[in-house]
């Protein structure tokens, strides 16, 4: 009775009932090496948590002690589960949607059907086993909920995971890509605002690649996702006069001057001057260089009226006077400043002109108000000085007074 419960309950995918013996999991927890390792690692997994044994995966029967019953391929145990047959395996569970939807009414159960259109998915099944499988990103016998930070596709965690082949020239040769990705990615923003700022709206190797698909649903390729986060910076280069001239290149829109995975600090240096992304297509005297300097002198000159505002209003709040007003003020001209710079990717100088002149009007408004309280400061310090001088001459009078009282008194 208890082994057609088993074999009929397994091909199903549903867990034997909670006090249910596993066979399987008590007898390889006491042997050695690799066949106790999968046991012990197993206490962590997700699918032990939801009451899952090695048979929801391995099969065979988990009520004999028996190994050559427990193990029996005629009780559908498989031993060896070879790379080419393990999407399957995991899809069997996570493609049926009436199975997974009792442990977790959210649970996507389209990762299968993704990971087939993948570059990944697709080499797999020309054979090509090289290519990772479901259990190279979310390892095996020790799976976890995705959202643990533990797990190996945390977005922490994941460049680490993808870089055990991508960034492996060995592993990689035969196809000729790159393998520099992950060093590249280390370096950008990007990584700065994750791991140092721990900011996770920040992109991970699958916000760009997406988790099992070949692209991120919604993007037609991988060059076009940019605009899912930086959205009013593709509105405006959309509209702009590189959009169609691009297009027609065939180049990838922001990729063309930011790159994609070393995606560095931007600057007005990148506009004019030896580091110009400009000068890869427009020669010094042509109109588009030009616009590129002039957008760059108007950044730059904002800049430099900020920041001497800035240290006026400083040096002003440093020596006690009230300038918080001024300082709100000055917010607003930085909202400027940052306006100016995505106003570049309207490739138009007067986009990048309106906002800098209402941020230099606004920071020279800030300059005059750290001036005028520091002019306060000083007359104020001058009263201090004269009252001051004035207390130190009345005491000096008093004790004068003093002095000469006591003196009249010892002559008495
Ligand atoms: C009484 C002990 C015992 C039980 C019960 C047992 N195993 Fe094993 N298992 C072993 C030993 C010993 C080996 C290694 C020798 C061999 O391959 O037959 C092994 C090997 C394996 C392997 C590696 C097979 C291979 O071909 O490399 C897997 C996977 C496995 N067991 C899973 C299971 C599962 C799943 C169950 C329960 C349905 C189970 N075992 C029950 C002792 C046991
Ligand atoms: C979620 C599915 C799943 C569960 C549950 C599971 N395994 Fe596995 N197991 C696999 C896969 C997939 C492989 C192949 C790993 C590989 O190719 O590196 C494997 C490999 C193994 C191996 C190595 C076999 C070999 O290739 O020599 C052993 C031993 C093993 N499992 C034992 C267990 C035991 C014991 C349990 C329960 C404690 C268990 N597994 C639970 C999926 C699972
Ligand atoms: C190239 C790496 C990679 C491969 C291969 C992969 N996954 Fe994932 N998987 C991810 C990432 C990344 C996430 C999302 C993690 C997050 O949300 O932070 C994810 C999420 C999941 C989730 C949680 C629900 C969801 O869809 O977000 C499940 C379940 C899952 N994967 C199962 C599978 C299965 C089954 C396979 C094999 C068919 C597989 N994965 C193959 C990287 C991978
Ligand atoms: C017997 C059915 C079954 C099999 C086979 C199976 N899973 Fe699961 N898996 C589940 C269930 C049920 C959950 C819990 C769902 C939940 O909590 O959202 C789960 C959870 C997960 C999660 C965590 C999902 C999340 O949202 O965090 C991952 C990742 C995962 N499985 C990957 C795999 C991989 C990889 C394989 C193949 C090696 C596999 N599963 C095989 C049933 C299965
Ligand atoms: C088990 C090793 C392995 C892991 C882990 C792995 N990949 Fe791959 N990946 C490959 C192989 C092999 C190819 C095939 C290369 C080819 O055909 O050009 C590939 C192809 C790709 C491609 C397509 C490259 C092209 O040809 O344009 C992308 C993009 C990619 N992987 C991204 C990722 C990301 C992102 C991760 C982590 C979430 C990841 N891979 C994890 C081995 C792996
Ligand atoms: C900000 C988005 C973004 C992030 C983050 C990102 N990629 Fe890419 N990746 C791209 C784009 C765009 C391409 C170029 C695709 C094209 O030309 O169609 C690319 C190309 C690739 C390729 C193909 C070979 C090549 O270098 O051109 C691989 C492999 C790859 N990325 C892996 C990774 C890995 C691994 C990570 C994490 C360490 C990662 N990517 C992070 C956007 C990103
Ligand atoms: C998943 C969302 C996401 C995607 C996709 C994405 N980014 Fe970002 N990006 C961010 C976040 C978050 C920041 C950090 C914002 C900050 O520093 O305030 C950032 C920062 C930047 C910065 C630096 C801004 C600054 O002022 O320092 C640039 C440049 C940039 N991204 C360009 C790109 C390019 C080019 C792509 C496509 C290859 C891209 N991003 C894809 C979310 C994304
Ligand atoms: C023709 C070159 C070019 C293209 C194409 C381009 N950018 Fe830029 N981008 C720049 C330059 C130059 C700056 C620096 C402006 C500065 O700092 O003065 C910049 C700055 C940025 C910033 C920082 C602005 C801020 O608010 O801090 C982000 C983010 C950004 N770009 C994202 C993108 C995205 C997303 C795309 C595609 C939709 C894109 N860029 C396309 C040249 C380009
Ligand atoms: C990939 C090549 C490429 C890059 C890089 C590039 N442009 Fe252009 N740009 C073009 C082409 C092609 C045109 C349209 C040709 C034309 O109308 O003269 C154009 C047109 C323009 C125009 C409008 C027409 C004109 O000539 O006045 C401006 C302004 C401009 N670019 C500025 C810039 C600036 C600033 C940068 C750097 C931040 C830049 N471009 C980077 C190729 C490029």
């Amino acid at each position: 009775m208890k082994l057609r419960f088993a074999a009929v309950l397994v091909p199903l995918g549903l867990p034997p009932p909670a006090e249910a013996k596993d066979s399987c999991w008590e007898c390889h927890a006491v042997l050695e090496g690799p066949l106790q390792r999968p046991a012990a690692l197993y206490k962590a997994d997700v699918h032990a948590r939801h009451g899952f044994g090695c048979a929801a995966c391995h099969g065979g029967d988990p009520s004999s002690d028996d190994p050559h019953l427990s193990m029996s391929p005629r009780r559908g145990f498989r031993g060896k589960i070879s790379r080419a047959a393990i999407a399957k395996l995991c899809a069997h569970c996570h493609s049926d949607a009436s199975l997974m939807h009792k442990y977790n009414p959210r649970q996507r159960v389209d990762q299968y059907a993704q990971y087939l259109t993948s570059v990944h998915g697709q080499r797999i099944a020309q054979g090509d086993t090289a290519a990772a499988t479901c259990i190279d990103c979310h390892s095996v016998h020790d799976i976890r909920n995705v959202k643990d930070a533990r797990a190996p596709v945390h977005p922490l965690r994941l460049p680490d995971t993808c870089a055990r082949c991508h960034a492996d020239p060995g592993y990689m040769a035969k196809y000729g890509i790159p393998t520099d990705q992950f060093d590249k990615y280390r370096r950008s923003v990007h990584w700065q605002a994750l791991a140092e700022r721990g900011d996770l709206s920040a992109p991970s190797c699958a916000s760009c690649h997406g988790n099992h698909g070949a692209t991120p649903p919604g993007v037609s390729s991988v060059a076009a996702v940019c605009g899912t986060c930086h959205v009013l910076l593709e509105e405006l280069f959309n509209k702009s006069p590189h959009q169609p001239v691009f297009a027609s290149m065939g180049m990838a829109g922001c990729i063309v001057c930011h790159g994609n995975h070393e995606v560095l600090k931007p600057s007005p240096a990148m506009l004019a001057g030896p580091k110009s992304v400009c000068a890869q297509c427009h020669d010094p005297d042509s109109s588009g260089a030009i616009a590129g300097a002039e957008m760059a002198r108007l950044i730059n000159d904002l800049r430099a009226s900020l920041d001497r505002a800035r240290a006026m209003l400083e040096r002003a709040a440093s020596s006690g006077m009230e300038v918080s007003e001024a300082q709100i003020r000055q917010q607003e001209a930085e909202e400027a400043w940052i306006k100016a710079r995505v106003a570049v990717h309207a490739f138009r100088i007067e986009a990048v002109r309106e906002p800098v002149e209402t941020g230099l009007k606004l920071a020279a408004e800030t300059y005059r108000a750290g001036v005028a309280a520091l002019e306060e400061r000083n007359r104020r310090r001058i009263g201090l000085a004269v009252s001051l001088v004035t207390i130190a001459v009345t005491m000096a009078g008093l004790w004068m007074a003093i002095r000469a009282i006591e003196r009249s008194q010892g002559s008495s």
